[in-house]
């Protein structure tokens, strides 16, 4: 027993001179990738590896791509510029000293993702619409990827035939983290924007984000678009006009719209509309009419964006304007091919049924909560689209005049 207990010590000794002469000597390694473990094809990507061994002053780096050797040189850093897909793999690296006989350990792998281009995404927060004086933020960022990016944001404006300019926003910083705020919305602020980003030395750009219009309605705006019939959705096949009214009558305005496939269009370029002084007139019109329409002036400055909708059966009668609290809201259902129109029908906000089997739905003393999407459905017509009815607080106006009167 004594003499097997003193073999096995003997023999556990030797193993661990055995290890200790490895771990002691071989110094450790680490691969790391700059800029990004995820970069696009065009970028400029390094691999450095870091030895952590002291007393060598030489080392001959060796690289290993997917297990099997790549390349070898003095140089710490490899440098794909550009880089391609067939760039991607698992990389690792060891250290083999110049002119002596000391070797690293072997690092271990890091992976190389090499996408075909980064898409960009801009959405807005909290919402598109907004009241002058709320705040808005553009929020920029690279699909999957969010490693050292710093953003710019642009406003886009297209000239005839849509040719895209894109216009540096001056204040846009362009520190990290993808986000452009604007404290207060003012009404200049309407437009369509977009971003991109960029990294890397030299600079690798990504291409334009995807578009997001912004739109700001203003509590008493100097310039109305002024819809008859006066109302925000609207049957096919019947005339509509759009005016841009100001204090002074001018001719400035012209009419612009906004639709969903990201066109923005003059009015005066759209079939079965032409533009007259400052009112748009539609000859006919059709579904593919439905989006914001707004007045812009001849400085390019948007104003009082506007939804209309186009719907051949069934339609909501709603205001045009935002409800000021306190007043009276009246909405209808209006049929293209019933006479006479008062059938009876049931109205919904945000899908919840309100009022059934009425003609008219009226909700007097308009709150903030009655802010909402509302249609109306009638059994066999058929169900109207959906519109947004927003409700303003008592403007300041209002509010000294109310006051003057109890005094
Ligand atoms: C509609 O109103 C009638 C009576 O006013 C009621 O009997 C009926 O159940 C209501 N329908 C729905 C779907 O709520
Ligand atoms: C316009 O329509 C969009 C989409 O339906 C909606 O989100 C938005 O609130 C509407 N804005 C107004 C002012 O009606």
């Amino acid at each position: 027993v004594l003499y097997s207990s003193f073999y096995s010590v003997k023999k556990n000794h030797i193993i661990f001179i055995v290890n200790c002469c490895h771990c002691t000597e071989r110094p450790k390694v680490k691969v790391s990738i700059k800029p990004a473990q995820h970069v696009f094809r065009g970028e400029t990507v390094t691999l450095r590896c870091d030895i952590d061994g002291e007393g060598v002053t030489s080392w001959e780096y060796r690289w290993y791509k997917d297990g099997s050797f790549y390349s070898s040189s003095e140089l710490q850093e490899y440098t794909f510029s550009p880089v391609t897909e067939s760039d991607a793999g698992k990389y690792s690296c060891y250290g083999a000293e110049r002119g002596g006989s000391r070797r690293s350990q072997h690092s271990d792998a890091v992976t190389l993702k090499v996408s075909d281009r980064a898409q960009t995404v801009l959405s807005v927060s909290p919402q598109k619409w907004l009241t002058e004086g709320d705040p808005v933020t553009l929020i920029c960022e690279v699909y999957s990827s969010s490693t050292g990016w710093t953003f710019s944001w642009f406003s886009v404006t297209a000239s005839p035939g849509n040719r895209y300019h894109y216009q540096l926003l001056s204040d846009s910083s362009r520190g990290a983290g993808g986000n452009y705020t604007v404290s207060s919305a003012a009404l200049k602020h309407t437009g369509v924007y977009v971003c991109r980003a960029e990294r890397g030395n030299p600079a690798y750009n990504t291409t334009y984000s995807n578009t997001q219009p912004v739109w700001v309605t203003g509590v008493s705006p100097q310039v109305s678009l002024v819809i008859s019939p006066s109302r925000t959705q609207h049957f096919t096949f019947v005339s509509l006009s759009l005016s841009c009214e100001d204090q002074s009558n001018s001719d400035r305005w012209r009419v612009r719209r906004y639709t969903e496939n990201e066109q923005w269009e003059d009015c005066s370029s759209l079939l079965w509309a032409s533009q007259t002084g400052s009112t748009c007139t539609f000859i006919f019109t059709f579904t593919s009419n439905t989006g914001v329409y707004w007045c812009q002036s001849e400085s390019g400055e948007n104003y009082h964006p506007v939804n209309i909708t186009v719907h051949y059966d069934v339609i909501l009668e709603s205001p045009v304007h935002p409800v000021t609290e306190g007043d009276t809201l009246t909405l209808r259902c209006l049929y293209k091919f019933t006479t006479p129109q008062n059938l009876r029908a049931d109205f919904y906000k945000a899908g919840s049924l309100l009022q059934n089997q009425t003609t008219e739905m009226i909700i007097s003393n308009v709150s903030k909560s009655h802010e909402g999407f509302y249609y109306c459905k009638h059994s066999e017509r058929g169900e109207s689209p959906k519109s947004w009815i927003s409700v303003r607080g008592e403007t300041v106006d209002q509010k000294t005049l109310l006051k003057s009167v109890l005094v």
